[in-house]
């Protein structure tokens, strides 16, 4: 496997900031690399723990007390799942008291937490992405979007967990969300700028790249669905299902996407001075013209994680060391030929209001190849799992075929018992249907 690193130099105890879906993905993976790291999570949740990590009370963005816990328990490396943790600057405090994590500082956690920031880079280093202009007034917002018609795009220029982007499909619905973020007090400071940007039409694709300075490896494509509803309706989510591979995405578009979009993005970075270690996750809308980057984040997808790292055959813990360590260049990212599918379990009301503390039972024993992967859940005072959050489980499964795999995620949802589960039934829709 790798040349430089051997297992023996691997830390022996990992700890995994988040509390979700993705950071279970991260633990699960973790526990089984060779060098059996002790695991801790915090603040954690109940799938963590069913994995041999140790849960701690601390909350993802108490830096204070997550600088604490990595000190107390002589933690040798920290994984950062979420993306405001790593905003606030938290790999720079890990970094003062010497600890390597993974993910980016503040510096790079910007590139997410400011849309504007992104864009300006995406546009200065000429990387194919939506015309857009900048706006702190609702006048000049306003003539702006007639110029350009609609449908148009609004963003909020700061983190808005996923809520701060309207896709408008007339120029009044663009005008409320306007007033909402630049009068209104929905997005708070978030909300203090806005992007207007021109609609793209398309399919999309989530490309995640493992970046270590200016070395990268890209992972397996996945496609998530973002709508509630069946039929890619309703309101937007944090995702109800992926499936990896995504077939759309083609060896030669992937190269396209490479040459044009990832090697610009990851020098683009390099060249701002920006030191960037950890998981740039690029939105990409696959347009009629050619592949446009909608957004940046700075961290691994949720559930696009469920799907990606199943299907990497390699030692999770060794990639996410070397490139935390500037040591990726040389890493082999082997990939199986497996197709993995993601069904998000979803508490009923999501995303609005849900309720919580309602008993789950999962099916024992687990079918084998499947994965259930706690996103919110909790363990109430009796020893009960119980629902915990809006997304509540992600139904992972792995099979050679995708028809497999969503074969096998279905049966397991359908065997899961809790009175307010809902869940899609046509994750890979896109996929099954494509000729
Ligand atoms: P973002 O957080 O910027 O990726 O936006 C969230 C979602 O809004 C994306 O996944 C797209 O579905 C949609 N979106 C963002 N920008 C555009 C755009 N320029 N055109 C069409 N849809 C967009
Ligand atoms: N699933 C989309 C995201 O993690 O941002």
């Amino acid at each position: 496997m790798a040349d430089n690193v051997v297992p023996n130099n691997l830390p022996s105890s990992v700890l995994v900031v988040g509390s979700g879906g993705r950071e279970h993905s991260l633990v699960r993976e973790i526990a089984r690399s060779p060098a059996a790291p002790r695991i801790l999570a915090a603040p954690g949740n109940p799938g963590m723990a069913s994995e041999g990590a140790s849960c701690h009370a601390v909350a993802a963005d108490d830096l204070d007390g997550m600088v604490a816990l990595a000190t107390a328990e002589k933690v040798e490396f920290v994984v950062v799942g979420p993306e405001v943790p790593l905003a606030l600057g938290l790999v720079d405090r890990l970094e003062e008291i010497g600890v390597p994590a993974f993910g980016p500082k503040a510096d790079g956690g910007e590139l997410e937490a400011s849309k504007i920031r992104t864009k300006q880079i995406l546009q200065k280093y000429g990387i194919p992405t939506a015309p857009a202009e900048v706006f702190t007034e609702v006048d000049p917002a306003l003539a702006y979007m007639r110029s350009r018609g609609a449908p148009i795009v609004v963003k909020a220029d700061g983190l808005a967990a996923g809520k701060g982007v309207i896709v408008a499909s007339d120029l009044s619905e663009a005008e409320a969300a306007v007033r909402d973020m630049l009068e209104g007090n929905k997005f708070g400071s978030s909300g203090s700028r806005v992007l207007i940007e021109d609609c793209l039409r398309g399919e999309e694709t989530s490309i995640l790249v493992i970046v270590s300075g200016r070395d990268y490896l890209i992972l397996p494509t996945s496609q998530d669905h973002k709508r509630i509803g069946e039929g890619d309706t309703g309101p937007n989510t944090g995702g109800m299902g992926t499936y990896s591979p995504a077939v759309v995405v083609t060896p030669e578009l992937l190269q396209q996407i490479e040459k044009e979009i990832v090697r610009p993005s990851v020098e683009a970075i390099a060249d701002e001075g920006i030191d960037f270690r950890g998981t740039l996750f690029i939105g990409i809308m696959l347009t009629a013209d050619g592949p446009s980057v909608l957004e940046y984040n700075t961290r691994f997808g949720d559930p696009e994680t469920q799907v990606v790292l199943p299907r990497l055959d390699c030692d999770v813990l060794e990639l996410l060391w070397r490139a935390s360590l500037g040591q990726l260049a040389g890493f082999d990212l082997s990939v199986n030929d497996q197709h993995a599918m993601c069904v998000v379990i979803a508490s009923r009301g999501y995303p609005e209001s849900y309720d919580k503390g309602d008993a789950i039972n999962l099916p024992e024993p687990m079918p084998a190849n499947v994965a259930v992967i706690h996103a919110g859940t909790a363990t109430n005072d009796s020893g009960q799992l119980v629902t915990a959050g809006g997304r509540v489980l992600g139904v992972t499964a792995l099979a050679d075929s995708l028809k497999g795999a969503a074969d096998l995620a279905y049966a397991t949802c359908e065997q899961i018992d809790c009175v307010s589960k809902v869940f899609r039934r046509d994750i890979g829709a896109r996929q099954f249907n494509r000729k």
